[in-house]
């Protein structure tokens, strides 16, 4: 139903997605149990492939493969041999002789995970590919939304900051787009430029023109990893212009819900009492994380059971 690989959220149906969090939504009861752990993917083998750094991302990849009683395996790069030279192709063929069922691969290059779709029969989940997206976090974002709000038809989200280099926005923008949401997005010209005009979204420019219109305030990291030089003015002045402090946050009023993928810069582009207030979702998201994978896990592997599958195609030696 929802195919071999997790890719991207650009293009996926809405019924997929309804599909997903209808799965996520089911496998949280999973999490409240006293014994955290269900049978479907015993003796399956998912592989974590970590080429840049995460915390939350991967652990809750892993917790979720465990909550669904599959082996993990995880492949850092630090410990790997990618640091001698390896290739992403090589590095992936010692992997395919490993047999997985699944790897969950995050990588600096837009498209890497989609390069290791195409050449081996395993099922391939995109945590972050530069970039470009980074659908698992589109797809809990969404869940936290659509559990406060009752539903994302409609919805008014206001993405913050710097959009432009976010995997995190791009998979929200097409994610709750096609699920009938209105995106409105604000950040320095740096990091919020034209380019965006390509995409299914509203762009204002300060951001209290944005907080006065939403039902929920998603705010960004600065992607410092991926800026080029002199486009980022100092923290402090960000964070007199793009962050969300609490005079900001009452402006928007009572019922907004305050988002971030994490791992939030205090002071930056949240104030320190807007992250810890009671209308901050952001450790809900997190818990909501390990049910969005488990239900995309499960519905990738848990239906196909045919170890052929976890063989290479054709193209494994391209
Ligand atoms: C995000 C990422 O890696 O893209 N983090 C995450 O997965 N929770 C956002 C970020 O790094 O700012």
């Amino acid at each position: 139903m929802i195919g071999k690989d997790l890719l991207q959220l650009r293009g996926m149906p809405r019924e997929t997605i309804a599909t997903i969090l209808d799965t996520a939504d089911q496998m949280r009861e999973v999490g409240r149990r006293r014994v955290k752990k269900v049978p479907p993917l015993r003796g399956r083998l998912v592989v974590t492939l970590f080429f840049e750094n995460s915390t939350r991302t991967k652990t809750s990849f892993e917790l979720a493969a465990k909550r669904l009683s599959a082996d993990t395996l995880s492949f850092s790069v630090s410990t790997s041999s990618t640091t001698k030279g390896e290739t992403l192709m090589d590095t992936a063929r010692t992997i395919f002789a490993m047999q997985p069922d699944a790897v969950v691969v995050r990588h600096g290059c837009a498209g890497a995970p989609h390069l290791l779709a195409r050449n081996f029969g395993w099922h391939v989940l995109n945590a972050g590919d530069g970039i470009h997206e980074h659908p698992s976090q589109g797809l809990l974002d969404m869940l936290t939304i659509r559990d406060r709000l009752g539903s994302l038809d409609g919805a008014r989200v206001a993405i913050v900051g710097d959009v432009q280099h976010s995997r995190v926005a791009r998979s929200n923008i097409w994610g709750l787009t096609t699920m009938g949401a209105r995106v409105l997005v604000a950040g320095p010209g740096t990091m919020c430029r034209a380019e965006l005009a390509g995409l299914p979204v509203e762009m204002r420019h300060t951001i209290d023109d944005v907080v006065r219109d939403a039902d929920v305030i998603m705010l960004l990291r600065i992607q410092h990893e991926r800026l080029g030089r002199g486009v980022l003015p100092s923290p402090r002045e960000y964070a007199s212009f793009y962050g969300l402090d609490l005079a900001r946050l009452k402006a928007a009023g009572p019922n907004v819900m305050v988002m971030h993928p994490g791992p939030i810069n205090r002071g930056v582009e949240i104030s320190a009492d807007v992250a810890d207030s009671a209308q901050s979702v952001i450790l809900d998201q997190v818990t909501n994380g390990i049910a969005v994978r488990m239900a995309l896990l499960y519905l990738l592997l848990g239906s196909d059971g045919a170890p052929e599958t976890a063989g290479g195609t054709s193209h494994a030696a391209d």
